[in-house]
């Protein structure tokens, strides 16, 4: 993913207008439908002593639903956390781990607009706080063709989106990432900033879809985008945005920063499929990273091997076109 254009740094969003936490509690109260809670939800919840200090205390670790994590040995903390793509802090994989400290991830506050009942900025911390955090084991596929295997911590998007109130209207919702250079001083020239990648309304509201908070037990390392990203594990990577500052409901297929770089190279939907290579190299296998010391050479499977899931979204789609 190393194409370059020209463009212009876009600007970071104000943070002065917060919703105030006792305006998306009482939202919360409105929308007691969705409130269930752990126990509701028929899931082991853990103590909140036994959580690691780093998320809030109130925070409650759900058990998640065995669809929800695949076998797979897991792909090495310190591995996950130095090979990254996050080309704010360096375009290089090693480059996020050691530059990303200058990211301030609190305060930090997440705008909802377009296509919704009431436009609304939030707290990072109230959203994590809205649902019981969940682990979740995920294969990650990167376009590049690695991947790795790693337990996130969040709760499904929809959830999130339910919150939102998006009107009828609104059939895509894209995903808008921090880009500020005072925080981000390797902030590579000729990218469309803000990060923005998208999906399609029912896509985002599948459960698979993780809005994400933590990894390993742990919040996000910056690296890994910090504070709140989501996780789409049947699609390539980059439609999983890092350190997300906005979302924004529109009728629109939505802007994306490598569809508009390389529409032929990086299409909208971008799921996982092992028969369309990409132009310039072959998706069928992938090096996959994980504990053993040398990645090893896998089938890529379709949609990453959450085909039962999520192929359903695209009956009657001709995927080598939507690609
Ligand atoms: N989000 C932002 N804001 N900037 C990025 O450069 N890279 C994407 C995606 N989200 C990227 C991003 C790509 S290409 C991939 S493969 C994944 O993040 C990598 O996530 P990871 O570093 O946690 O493995």
């Amino acid at each position: 993913m190393l194409i370059r254009k020209s463009g212009s740094l876009a600007s970071t969003i104000a943070s002065s207008e917060i919703t105030p936490q006792h305006t998306f509690d009482s939202f919360k109260q409105d929308r007691r439908r969705f409130l269930t809670g752990a126990a509701a939800l028929g899931t082991a919840a853990i103590a909140a002593s036994q959580l690691p200090a780093i998320f809030h205390p109130q925070q409650v670790l759900a058990a998640s639903a065995p669809q929800y994590t695949v076998p797979d040995p897991q792909t090495p903390f310190s591995k996950a956390s130095t090979y990254n793509n996050f080309y704010e802090f360096g375009t290089d994989k090693s480059e996020p781990a050691k530059n990303a400290h200058t990211l301030h991830t609190r305060p930090w506050t997440v705008q909802v607009d377009g296509l919704v009942k009431k436009p609304l900025t939030l707290d990072v911390d109230s959203i994590q706080r809205y649902r019981p955090l969940e682990t979740r084991v995920y294969r990650h596929r990167c376009v590049e063709a690695w991947s790795m295997v790693i337990p996130w911590e969040g709760y499904s998007l929809s959830e999130f989106i339910n919150f939102c109130q998006p009107l009828p209207s609104a059939k895509y919702v894209q995903f808008l990432s921090l880009a500020d250079k005072k925080q981000m001083p390797e902030l590579p020239g000729g990218y469309d900033w803000p990060y923005s990648e998208g999906l399609r309304l029912d896509e985002a509201m599948n459960p698979l879809a993780l809005l994400t908070f933590g990894m390993y037990g742990n919040t996000l390392p910056n690296q890994n985008g910090a504070p709140i990203r989501v996780i789409l594990p049947w699609k390539y990577g980059f439609k999983s945005a890092k350190s997300i500052v906005k979302f924004h409901f529109t009728d629109k297929q939505p802007h994306t920063l490598w569809n508009e770089i390389a529409p032929s190279e990086y299409g909208f939907y971008s799921n996982v499929n092992p028969t369309v290579d990409h132009p310039r190299w072959s998706q069928a296998h992938e090096r996959r990273i994980d504990s053993s010391t040398f990645p090893h050479s896998i089938a890529t499977l379709p949609f990453n091997g959450y085909a039962d899931q999520v192929a359903s979204l695209y009956n009657g789609m001709d995927l080598r076109k939507n690609y």
